[in-house]
């Protein structure tokens, strides 16, 4: 007899940028060179100081042993130094963090420990995939809460009324992936708000709070009142490029880290910890990337776009631009962008209603950008 696949796998589309990476590779084994400007995999080297405390681990004695569950002590402290030094924020180490294998997983297994079948699950569009996980795997319902650009990339809390009620969980991302957006502090007290009263888990992903040129990140526990409805995550792979080792933190008020633990702890086996050492090195440090390197090429990139013809949003945050696809169609662009040398991601990828944009990453060196530019510059034209 035939085996026969899960009935959920029907629902669950390949992963995006794997399916990306397999049409560059394809390309490249056909001798062609492809400026690979789709997935936001930071291609500057992280700290040094974070590679040596890496390295000296491995010397330890029983390093290959199995971490502790919850992480180690010494990234839990760095972890809420950070949201001291970043947010003038007390977290508690012992009790409000989790350290987890990246923040990807963990984005959508913190759902099991909220959602049930058939639960409305908040999610923005456009918005980094992971979110619509609870939906295709675990059975909840995904409602899109569309971010128009007339909107300035936020949600409309107007409109979350009208189309969450009933919803136990909403992911938001400020900074933003893919607009490069960042909130203004009063939109975060108007979303808590909203979950307080309606008794929904508000989900505050934080990945990019260390890449900002305009404005600041804020955590939602700037106020008090997240404690107890909010959870955010943190990810050592963008700010501090450790994206390879997969080290990440949960942050929340105890009894909603203890949820998610639960859930994690029967699922992983925590975090290599000469890893997680790595990751408290690099948090601890300040890291000159941003003047010195992302926000050049953003510079340059926007700039080259818009000179070409193409409709850029500028990003105050991230290491990519939001550009809206010449003949609205990103799919179609993405094909001619791929052909012409250049990989991009379509803006299908992060949603329903974002299939008009593309989003362009700047995580090559400059001259690779002056590649990518001069050949996107025909296609601006449809
Ligand atoms: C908004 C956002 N959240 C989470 C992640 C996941 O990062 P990781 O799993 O490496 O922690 C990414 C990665 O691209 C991202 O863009």
């Amino acid at each position: 007899m035939t085996v026969r696949l899960a009935a959920r796998l029907a629902r669950l589309a390949p992963y995006v940028f794997g399916e990306i990476g397999r049409r560059v590779a394809e390309r490249r084994a056909a001798g062609a060179d492809v400026v690979d400007l789709a997935m936001s995999d930071p291609d500057v080297a992280p700290a040094p100081a974070a590679v040596a405390a890496l390295a000296d681990a491995l010397g330890e004695p029983g390093f290959h042993r199995y971490p502790p569950l919850a992480g180690d002590p010494g990234l839990r402290a760095a972890v809420a130094a950070w949201y001291a030094r970043r947010f003038g924020v007390r977290i508690d180490p012992e009790r409000e963090v989790l350290i987890t294998p990246g923040s990807k997983e963990v984005l959508a297994h913190l759902a099991l420990a909220f959602v049930d079948p058939g639960d409305a699950v908040l999610v923005p569009d456009p918005g980094y995939p992971a979110y619509r996980m609870p939906g295709d795997l675990f059975g909840a319902r995904t409602v899109f809460v569309p971010l128009r650009p007339e909107n300035g990339f936020l949600p409309d809390l107007e409109e979350v009324r009208r189309i969450g009620s009933g919803a136990r969980l909403w992911y938001v991302n400020y900074p933003n992936n893919p607009t490069g957006r960042v909130a203004p502090p009063e939109a975060l007290a108007a979303w808590l708000a909203f979950c307080r009263a309606a008794g929904v888990v508000l989900v505050s992903d934080l990945a990019y709070a260390d890449i900002v040129y305009e404005g600041r990140a804020h955590s939602v526990f700037e106020w008090p009142e997240a404690r107890g409805v909010a959870l955010e995550t943190l990810t050592l792979s963008k700010g501090a490029r450790l994206q390879g080792l997969r080290v990440a933190a949960v942050v929340g008020a105890p009894e909603l880290v203890a949820a998610v633990a639960r859930v994690e702890g029967n699922i992983n086996a925590g975090v290599f910890r000469p890893l997680q050492r790595a990751a408290a090195t690099a948090l601890a440090a300040p890291d000159p990337a941003v003047d010195d390197v992302w926000r050049p090429r953003r510079d340059r990139v926007c700039e080259g776009l818009r000179a070409a013809g193409y409709e850029v949003v500028r990003p105050d945050a991230a290491v990519y631009c939001w550009v809206a696809a010449p003949g609205g169609d990103g799919d179609r662009f993405f094909e001619r962008a791929l052909a012409a040398g250049v990989a991009v991601t379509p803006g299908s990828a992060f949603g329903p209603g974002s299939r008009a944009w593309v989003r362009i990453a700047f995580t090559q060196p400059l001259d690779r950008l002056e590649q990518a530019l001069a050949r996107l510059a025909p296609l601006a034209q449809p």
